[in-house]
This record gives C-alpha cells, structure tokens and sequence, in this order.
C-alpha cells in the first residue's frame, strides 16, 4: 500500500482548447496539511475542482488514486461519500435559508413521517456549532444575518459535518479577520491531530508556513515543485511561485504631493438596522493632490462605510460634508460620485463590482459605455483597443476578452474591477482592501500601478487589509477605531505597526 491517502498524477484541464492545468501531480499523505501555493489563474482551484469531480471523472486528463484505488467520480455526491470535502473560493451558502438549514441542506435529519425534523436539526446544528467553539452564532437565524467572516466559518462547520478524510480549504481566510483566521487555524491543527489530511491554498504565505506540513507550488497551469515546509521560508516559496526573486515586496516610489484636493467634514454613518448606533462617528479628513493615503483599523471598525458614503454607496443613513477643490458636493449615489471624478473598488466584488455572465472586456467597458456610443452605436473598435490595453496593463490572464468574468481566477477578476474603475480616469480613486486574494506578483504590479496614477495626479484612498501594506505603500495613514478617527499620521520612519495598532484601539477620551 502506498503512504499516499492522495495521489494526483499528471493532471491535465482544458477550458476551450485553452490548458489550465498541464500534466500536475499532487500527494498528500494522511492527517497530513499540503499547502498549495501559485500565483493567480497558476490552477489551484481548477485543481481541486478536478478533485471533488465539479468538473467529473472523463473532463480532465491524468489519473487520480484514493487510498490507493483509482478514483473515477462522476460528481461532488460521490467524491463526498469517499471523504472529499470541498469548501469554494466563492461561498455557496444560501443567504435566506437559517443556518442549521445550510449546514444540513440536501441531508435534513427526517422524521418517521418523512417530514423534515426542524428541532433535531437546530439541536445538532448548535451542537456542531458548539464543538468547533462556535457556540455564540444562532443557528436558527438566516446566514444572511451574518458577517462575511462568520459565514465562511459556518461553511466550514457545514464542510466538518460530512465526516471528511480529506478537508479542501480554497482561501478560506480572505474575508476573516485575525481572531476568526486564528478560529479557523487552531480548527484545521485540532482536525490534523484526529487525523483528517488537509489542502490548503491561500495566498496568505505565513498562514501556509504555519499550518502546512509540505507545501506542492504550480505555476501557469504546471507543477513546480514540493517538499517539506520545514525547507521552505517564505521567500523560497515567493521564488517558486513568481520564477524569480521577489526581495521588495513594496515599490514605493517618490512622488509629488500637491494641495488639497478633497475635504471629508464630519462623516457619518447610522448602522442599517439599529440607527441609535454609530458605525463611523464624525469622521473628518483631507486628501491632497497625488496623494496615497491609507485607511487602517481592525476589521468592523467602520473603514468599508466611511469609504462607501464618500462613493455615495452607504446604504443606511449618513452625514457629512464632501468638498472637492473648495466646492460643496452632493454626492447621492455611485453614479453622481463618478461623474464628479470620484471610482471606487468595493470590497465585495461579487456584490458590487462585477455582472458574472458579461465578457471579461465588457466588465471594464461598463462605467463607460456611453463614451464608445454615438446616436445608440457602439464604436466596437474603439471600445476593444480600450480593453486591450486594459487587460494588457495589469496583466489580466483570460483566454480572451469575450470569456465571461466569472471563468476567471479570483485574483484576475479583482484586476479586472479594478481596471474597470480606472477607465472613467477618476480624479480621486477610492480602493477597498484591493488587494485581497491576489498573488504576491499581481499585488507587486497593483502597487505599480497605483505610484504610475499617483505621478500622474490622481489621489488614492486605500483600506487595507494588512499593515506592512499599510506601512509599505501609504504616504499618510488614518487609523479608524470602533467608527472613530483615531489617528492622522505622515508615514515616516517614526510610524510602527505597534503605534498604529495602539491607536486603533484607544477611544479618544483615554488618548486626550
Ligand atoms: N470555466 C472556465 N472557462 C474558461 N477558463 C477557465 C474556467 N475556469 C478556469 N479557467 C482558467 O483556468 C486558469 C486557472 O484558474 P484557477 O481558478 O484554477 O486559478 P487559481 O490558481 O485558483 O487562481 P486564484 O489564486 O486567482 O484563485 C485561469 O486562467 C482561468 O481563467
Ligand atoms: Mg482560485
């Protein structure tokens, strides 16, 4: 018998002709955590997508054996009941139904009637719950009552459930915060050490060191390499992902600053459903001329809606004085924001930034369309070199422009919705944590970017989701604490991770 619980040999997968997957090999022995690293659209996820037969037994090429024996499935019932478990880059739970409701759909506990059996469905919902230290979250209420980081929690529950021998995890932490990471973390050790064997992407490369026992990289759809993390540092894994050395992480480049270009005065933002609370408290600050300024803060302290209600975006009520070049704005939806020079990149993309169905190209064409049309036609010429030049500049990797967005890696549709809110060339570029579930190239050439917008004096204004980012890329840093503004800083050598997590967490009163 072989050591291998898993072993994938030579997979190969094309979409159209076109290879995503050219002859890989991945093993994973049991109780044993394989981290699987690649830069975006390198096929990780088509990779998996193989494993758990969402694409079935006869679509892909290569061979896959399960505890020794030749897997040939025909669907995701199938590899479940061998002890595969998938849990999806995009979650798949269903906003209105409860949560017991998802964790059990298409397997509801039944009665003798053959009814559905609610009560033993909540019961052992909480107790599932319960036992992954998850005990706060109802289970009778509908996920959509929570967060974005609580419901990849709850999928992971759901996932734990099945019984699996073999855990799937596909960036299973880009929209936790740290405590729910370390939740999540410690769950995946507690499942190694009762023996169920793990694989693991994220591009989170410490998350990797940390949890991985041996770590399998591919790059551009072809294996590169494996072996034990204990021989890996991280840089030695950028170097197989990218091809080469990556030693500056953050192209900071010198640029001009210029005068004030837009004031915030007293921003704020009434919660949706509990208006007596404050989710961003008068708020107020400004942004110069070619300036990046970032926005730091723990995750849920306001950062998303101070940005939004800028951008005309923030759906409860809100306050505040917007003024652009000394002129008061009335900023009432997203649409009057462009048309002011204002873009945003929201921080859910699925929600906000993209049309799934539409080509690639039209995604970015969208908040432009009416400078391609003349008496109701189309220039289609003129709209495609537009887009190819776009997809050119940020290095969007799509089998062609007309594929719709949602084929596209993940990190490769985040590109693409940025590039799309650069087309209507905003003077003030407004970017909600862009940078999550991109490779550490495509973050690399992001950053690129946005010094080539700065110097050509364009204002950025940037939440982001770690602070050596922060610290690496921002030439001013506001810190935003429970809805409060809690620090203004110039970003100079005198400005540490430590002075910008203490004033996120020290209210106003105390720091006086
Ligand atoms: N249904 C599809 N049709 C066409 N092309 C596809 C389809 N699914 C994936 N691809 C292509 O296959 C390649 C691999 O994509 P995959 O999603 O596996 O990348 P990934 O490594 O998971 O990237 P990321 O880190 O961005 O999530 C990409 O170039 C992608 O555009
Ligand atoms: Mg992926």
């Amino acid at each position: 018998m072989s050591d291998y619980l898993l072993e994938m040999q030579g997979i190969t997968k094309s979409f159209s002709g076109v290879k995503a997957l050219d002859g890989i090999d991945l093993r994973v022995r049991s109780g044993e955590c394989v981290g699987l690293c690649g830069e975006n659209g390198a096929g990780k996820s088509t990779m998996m997508k193989v494993l758990s037969a969402v694409y079935p037994y006869g679509t892909w090429g290569g061979t896959i054996l399960w505890e020794g024996q030749e897997l040939r499935a025909g669907s995701i019932r199938e590899t479940e009941a061998a002890g595969i478990v998938i849990i999806h880059q995009e979650l798949m739970l269903v906003p209105q139904l409860t949560v017991a409701e998802n964790i059990f759909l298409g397997r509801e506990p039944r009665t003798k009637s053959g009814l559905i059996d609610f009560d033993r469905m909540n019961i052992d919902a909480q107790k599932l719950l319960s036992d992954l230290r998850m005990g706060h979250i109802n289970v009778m209420l509908p996920v959509s009552h929570y967060a974005g980081g609580e419901q990849q929690l709850i999928e992971i529950a759901k996932a734990l459930s099945k019984n699996a021998k073999l855990l799937i995890l596909d960036e299973p932490t880009s929209s936790l915060t740290k405590s729910e990471t370390a939740i999540l973390l410690r769950l995946v050790k507690d499942l190694k050490s009762r023996g169920t064997a793990c694989v693991y992407i994220s591009h989170k490369l410490e998350e990797i060191k940390e949890i991985a026992d041996s770590v399998t990289v591919i790059r551009d759809g072809r294996f590169v390499g494996e072996a034990p993390i204990a021989q890996l540092a991280i840089p030695d894994i950028i170097r197989m992902m990218v091809g080469r050395d990556m030693s500056n992480l953050f192209p900071r480049e010198p640029h001009p600053i210029g005068d004030v270009v837009l004031q915030a005065i007293g921003i704020t933002c009434l919660d949706i459903d509990n208006p007596t609370r404050k989710r961003v408290n008068n708020v107020s600050f400004s942004l110069r001329q070619g300036e990046i300024l970032g926005i730091a803060g723990l995750v849920g302290a306001g950062r998303t809606e101070l940005v939004s209600a800028i951008f005309g975006a923030y759906p409860g009520q809100h306050s505040g004085e917007l003024r652009l070049e000394g002129k008061t704005l009335r900023i009432r939806s997203p649409r009057e924001a462009v048309r002011h020079g204002i873009c945003m990149v929201p921080e859910d993309r699925k929600l906000h930034g993209i049309v799934p169905g539409l080509g690639v190209g039209h995604n970015i064409t969208l908040s432009v369309l009416d400078d391609f049309t003349q008496s109701g036609l189309i220039d289609e010429n003129r709209e495609f070199s537009t887009i190819g030049t776009a997809i050119d500049r940020l290095r969007i990797k799509t089998a062609s422009p007309l594929l719709a967005i949602a084929n596209l890696s993940g990190g490769n549709q985040q590109k693409a919705v940025i590039s799309k809110m650069l087309e209507p060339k905003p003077r003030v570029l407004i970017l909600d944590e862009p940078t999550r579930g991109v490779d550490v190239g495509a973050k690399y050439e992001i950053y690129k970017l946005m010094f080539a917008l700065v110097k050509e004096g364009m204002s950025i204004i940037m939440v982001f989701s770690e602070l050596p980012e922060v610290l690496g890329i921002s030439d001013r840093v506001l810190v935003i604490g429970e809805g409060e503004l809690r620090g203004d800083f110039i970003n100079d050598e005198t400005l540490t991770q430590e002075r910008i997590l203490t004033a996120a967490i020290t209210p106003l009163r105390q720091a006086a």
